[in-house]
């Protein structure tokens, strides 16, 4: 397990973003603007981030990820659902994990993917190297009433961040990517049915990456524990070229 050696910094107190900006993931309202709406982009917390020898600090103090309640019954459903800047997955309120001493409950998971032109997404890189994809889920402390109440909290979120790497078939992603043909336009929801979601996960639940970060997309809140596990699942090339194609109709969406 390895944590980030971050310098501390004093963090503005609130940041609001003007009502008739609409972020982007490209264009006039892409990436390098949003510091501009924002005042939590671009700043020093800000991730995603390379995990370089020369930051990291082996930290023998850190627990192994616990996961409680991730195996879901085939009774209950999860919705995936666009909401115009990317799609995301709820979850239910029985998952959570254990970070001492807090205790994070399950709020939705989504993923960041490439598009033709740059096919590898992942949002975290290792010793330089960008993975395909990055699958994001994110809890909130349980302290807060809900996410929104979470999000504007120093220790509000923890986000396990799971890197994907082209390699064989992968049956539990499977029954994720299959159904994103159904929400393919902003508003449209789709139903999956329970099953257990530590599959998604890679095998050793031990070896993580942990620093205190943001947000990676606005409004990029300073508000995230993250935890990102060392070793990548793989999907298989077909799998990722279901994501290719949703990436390129769906990430450079402007919201309207
Ligand atoms: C998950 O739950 C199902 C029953 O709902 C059970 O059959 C299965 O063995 C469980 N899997 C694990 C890994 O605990
Ligand atoms: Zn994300």
């Amino acid at each position: 397990m390895f944590t980030l050696l971050l310098p501390l910094l004093s963090i503005p107190a609130a940041w609001a973003a003007s009502d008739d900006y609409h972020w982007a993931y490209s264009g006039e309202n892409g990436e390098t603007s949003w510091p501009t709406k924002y005042g939590f982009c671009g700043g020093v917390h800000q991730s995603p981030l390379d995990f370089h020898h020369s930051i990291l600090q082996y930290d023998s103090t850190l627990y192994p990820i616990r996961l409680q309640g991730y195996n879901v019954s085939t009774t209950d459903y999860f919705t995936l659902s666009n909401n115009g800047h990317t799609v995301s997955m709820s979850l239910l309120p029985t998952m959570s994990i254990e970070i001492p001493p807090f205790t994070y409950i399950a709020s939705s998971l989504h993923f960041h993917w490439g598009n033709l032109a740059h096919p590898k997404g992942s949002e975290h890189c290792i010793g330089g190297k960008r993975f395909a994809a990055e699958v994001h889920v994110v809890h909130y402390n349980s302290k807060y009433a809900d996410v929104a109440t979470a999000m504007n909290a120093a220790d509000g979120l923890a986000v396990l961040g799971i890197l994907l790497e082209v390699g064989s078939f992968h049956s539990s992603y499977d029954g994720i990517l299959t159904r994103l043909v159904n929400v393919k336009y902003k508003g449209q929801n789709a139903l999956i049915p329970g099953f257990n979601l530590q599959t998604l996960l890679p095998t050793r639940l031990d070896e993580f990456y942990r620093y205190e970060g943001s947000l990676t997309t606005p409004p990029c809140n300073p508000s995230v524990l993250w935890t990102v596990f060392r070793n990548p699942v793989f999907i298989s090339l077909e799998q990722v070229s279901i994501r290719i194609f949703f990436g390129t109709v769906c990430l450079t969406l402007v919201l309207s």
